[in-house]
């Protein structure tokens, strides 16, 4: 099969609690200097204490209904909010620490939600692994098979 185009001409999303939201406004900035605008923020819009899973749940609404192809998510680890993400058919995410594993998301996964965790990544390394991500394709081929055993159906 034709491996799918990269991320980077699909629109996105990006959300955080309140521990990703510093990393959430670093990244913001950051794809605006890359003259990158094609995506909602979610919110959160303060370090006040709030809880991921409804961060996580409008995410995937977000995508579900179209409004965006892929998404970041950001908590203090990113393991809550790739948990909760992960309990929707057809969502794939993926947390990610380095540009090795955001590379493999996309050639292995075809994850489609980046999530990072806001207290764990340097704003540097956070940047590197969007970049990896956005600019990385689907291998398509075998690695569709073994994604179809996850969602029969997606
Ligand atoms: C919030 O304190 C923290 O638990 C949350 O951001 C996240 O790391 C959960 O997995």
């Amino acid at each position: 099969m034709n491996a799918p185009n990269t991320l980077l001409n699909q629109s996105f999303a990006i959300a955080a609690d309140h521990g990703g939201f510093g990393l959430k406004q670093h990244l913001l900035d950051y794809l605006k200097s890359k003259n990158i605008s094609n995506f909602i923020d979610l919110g959160t819009d303060s370090d006040k204490s709030v809880h991921f899973p409804d961060y996580a749940g409008k995410m995937v609404e977000t995508i579900k209904s179209g409004k965006a192809q892929w998404g970041i998510l950001i908590c203090g680890t990113g393991l809550g909010m790739s948990i909760a993400a992960n309990r929707h058919a057809g969502i794939y995410a993926a947390l990610c620490h380095d540009t090795t594993t955001a590379r493999l998301a996309r050639q292995h996964n075809n994850a489609n939600i980046l999530a990072m965790g806001g207290r764990i990544l340097g704003p540097t390394v956070a940047e590197d692994i969007v970049e990896t991500f956005l600019h990385t394709a689907f291998l398509g081929d075998r690695y569709q098979d073994r994604i179809g055993m996850i969602d029969p159906g997606c």
